[in-house]
């Protein structure tokens, strides 16, 4: 009941505080992920080093092949890395099996890509409660929490469209809505405005800011200057390292 309580008074996006506020969150340090292709070793990830706190907004950039989407399926919980660490809110997820991280994935994270990966056979409502399968939640809980949360990114007129029925703009917002579904602390969006126009990539990532405002963590990649310049910090990546100066 208490818990309750505290998620509802925390504004617009409801969201988990699991995580204390001005606290580290996220602290990689000599991260590798080493691919083999044959004979041929890829080193995907480096020795990467990087902290992020509890509510920041953080665009990852850096040239193709630096490893952003590698990083991002370690930070997700959906890689684990070949070495190194990585503590989650103080504990070393770097070596826990499929399970686990399974686990974390579902309660903490929240996932957007750029090409949407919305089910084209089924509405933006059934997309968005599609999640919460999982949680195990009755089927009217399901839908009103699926209604709430495409009303927050302003799709409440748009719930019974299909995909092919939505802009690129509101096919992007209903996976928005979707990744929020569960509630989790971290929004991770692997070139989320990848496939959108500079109008519509602006109101998406005012979106991801205000996801941000209601106290959630958002890592984002994009290779875009401007669009990066709408997250609070900018992270570098070349070669499967942060550039100094930018960790
Ligand atoms: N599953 C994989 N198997 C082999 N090599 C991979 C795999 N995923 C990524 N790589 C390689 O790792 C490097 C980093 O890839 P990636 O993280 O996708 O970079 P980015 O997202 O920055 O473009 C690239 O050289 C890529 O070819
Ligand atoms: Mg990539």
């Amino acid at each position: 009941m208490q818990a309750e309580n505290v998620e509802s008074q925390q504004g617009f996006f409801h969201y988990r505080r699991n995580f204390d506020a001005l606290k580290t969150l996220i602290s990689i340090e000599g991260l590798r992920k080493t691919y083999r292709i044959g004979t041929q070793l890829v080193h995907a990830l480096d020795g990467l080093d990087l902290a992020i706190d509890v509510n920041e907004y953080v665009a990852l950039m850096g040239p193709s092949g630096s490893g952003k989407s590698t990083l991002m399926n370690v930070l997700g919980c959906l890689d684990s890395p070949t070495a190194g660490s990585y503590h989650l809110n103080g504990q070393n997820v770097a070596n826990l099996d499929e399970d686990s991280l399974a686990d974390i994935r579902n309660r903490e994270i929240g996932f957007v890509f750029q090409t949407f990966n919305l089910l084209p056979r089924y509405s933006a409502l059934e997309n968005v409660a599609l999640p919460l399968i999982y949680a195990g939640l009755s089927k009217r809980e399901r839908i009103e929490r699926a209604e709430e949360v495409l009303e927050m990114v302003g799709l409440q007129d748009r719930m019974v469209h299909k995909p092919n029925e939505l802009s690129g703009g509101q096919r992007q917002r209903v996976a928005v809505a979707r990744a929020l579904v569960n509630r989790p602390s971290i929004i991770l969006a692997d070139e989320p405005t990848g496939n959108l126009d500079t109008a519509t990539s602006m109101e998406i990532m005012n979106l991801f800011g205000e996801i941000q405002a209601a106290g959630n963590t958002v890592i984002l990649v994009t290779h875009e200057e401007d669009i990066a310049e709408c997250a609070q910090r900018i992270v570098r990546l070349r070669d499967g390292k942060v550039e100094p100066g930018n960790g």
